[in-house]
């Protein structure tokens, strides 16, 4: 599968749309809606009861998300959202008065509430400062005591694009006994994480984003070691080994991440995300990688040129994402007028992000940045 045939598989490129906006919410390709056409057809006045296809749906869908992030398909488990995941994590480790959990003061809101949410248990949440989108390890673990029992960061910062070395940050974790949770929406379907190679926990994401797929699904990663400790505190039918023995009460819940499923799954949107995964395992995610950091530092050096400084102007690529921001003089007025130019970004905590996938090329950044760089003229 190259570029073009990817490039082939969405709509809104043959209409003249310059999308950069994947950090909000990525476009559904041609696949994807053909998928969830047929679906909703399926269930009207097809099949209808087409449970069994979305069991193969479902197993062929964590295969493949397993694959882009690295990790096996037993530790995936489905959520709604990051939040609900992070509530999980965050109620079912017990915490105790005066335990520690350090999150970084710019995470999304969603890996913040859950954990200040246990403040009225007595755990102390200590927040790792920034220094210009930017986090250093050092902050973070600068912060550790013997009373940390959790620290979950970002993997791509959603203010910054800030990558965070969470290979770093999960071997010092692991070796000290300490939970390293991850939110890893902003850079999972961008970046590679290698999960099962950096020592992480836990970590979230969800599939509307640089995925591609619809809102409503999301999933998580637990590593075996935090399936065994980690307290379910709800469960439901599908958590049982005995789920299909409907009147048989057995407790025994399932040895895998699929016993935090609690109960019926959002089927239509595993089928869009079953069809948008195929791009990402047809196309390769190191070349999806790979693709991702070269428009990014691209678009750096181009807009460095304009005179356009990016937050993250002298950062190596280690700490790169698909996410690049930067300040802009009269942000909402100009996002409109680059809207009017179908040119599509985002304004986010002040400063424009521009969230280009791996699929856009770098004529269509020259093209950004050539308007923007007349926005300022
Ligand atoms: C870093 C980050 N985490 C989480 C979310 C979404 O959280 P939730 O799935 O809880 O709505 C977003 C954006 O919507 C985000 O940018």
């Amino acid at each position: 599968m190259t570029k073009d045939d990817v490039r082939e598989l969405f709509p809104h490129i043959k209409k003249g749309k310059i999308y950069f906006n994947h950090a909000a919410i990525g476009p559904l390709s041609k696949t994807v809606t053909d998928v969830i056409t047929g679906y909703a057809i399926e269930r009207s006045d097809g099949k209808i009861k087409n449970y069994d296809d979305y069991l193969t749906i479902e197993s062929e869908t964590k295969i493949m998300l397993a694959e882009i992030l690295g990790c096996e398909s037993r530790n995936l488990a489905w959520t709604d959202n990051v939040s609900n995941a992070m509530n999980m994590l965050a109620q079912g480790l017990n915490l105790k008065k005066d335990d520690e959990i350090i999150v970084t003061d710019i995470e999304f809101p969603s890996n913040v509430y859950p954990f200040l949410n246990l403040q009225k248990n007595g755990v102390k949440v200590k927040f790792a400062r920034s220094d210009h989108g930017k986090i250093s390890p050092e902050s973070i673990l600068s912060l550790v005591t013997d009373s940390t029992r959790l620290i979950s960061v970002s993997y791509v910062q959603f203010t910054s694009g800030w990558r965070s070395d969470i290979k770093k940050l999960g071997d010092f974790c692991r070796e000290r006994g300490i939970v390293f949770s991850v939110d890893g929406i902003q850079g999972a379907g961008a970046l590679y994480p290698d999960l099962n190679n950096c020592n992480v926990d836990f970590f979230a994401g969800g599939t509307q984003k640089w995925i591609m797929a619809l809102q409503g699904l999301s999933y998580f990663y637990i590593s075996d070691k935090l399936i065994n400790k980690l307290d379910q505190k709800y469960v439901g039918w599908l958590s049982f080994e005995s789920a299909w023995e409907l009147l048989n009460y057995d407790t025994k819940l399932k040895g895998n991440a699929s016993r935090f499923q609690n109960g019926t799954q959002n089927a239509i949107a595993t089928y869009a995300l079953h069809a948008s995964l195929k791009t990402f395992t047809g196309y390769g995610i190191e070349n999806v990688e790979k693709n991702v950091l070269e428009n990014t530092k691209y678009f750096i050096r181009e807009l460095l040129k304009k005179g356009i400084k990016p937050l993250l102007a002298e950062t190596p690529v280690e700490n790169l994402s698909g996410i690049v921001t930067f300040p802009f003089p009269e942000p909402e007025l100009n996002l409109q007028k680059l809207a009017e130019k179908n040119i599509h970004g985002e304004l986010r905590n002040g400063v424009f992000r521009f969230a280009p996938h791996f699929y856009n090329t770098r004529e269509e950044i020259d093209t950004v940045v050539e308007a923007l760089e007349k926005l300022i003229r």
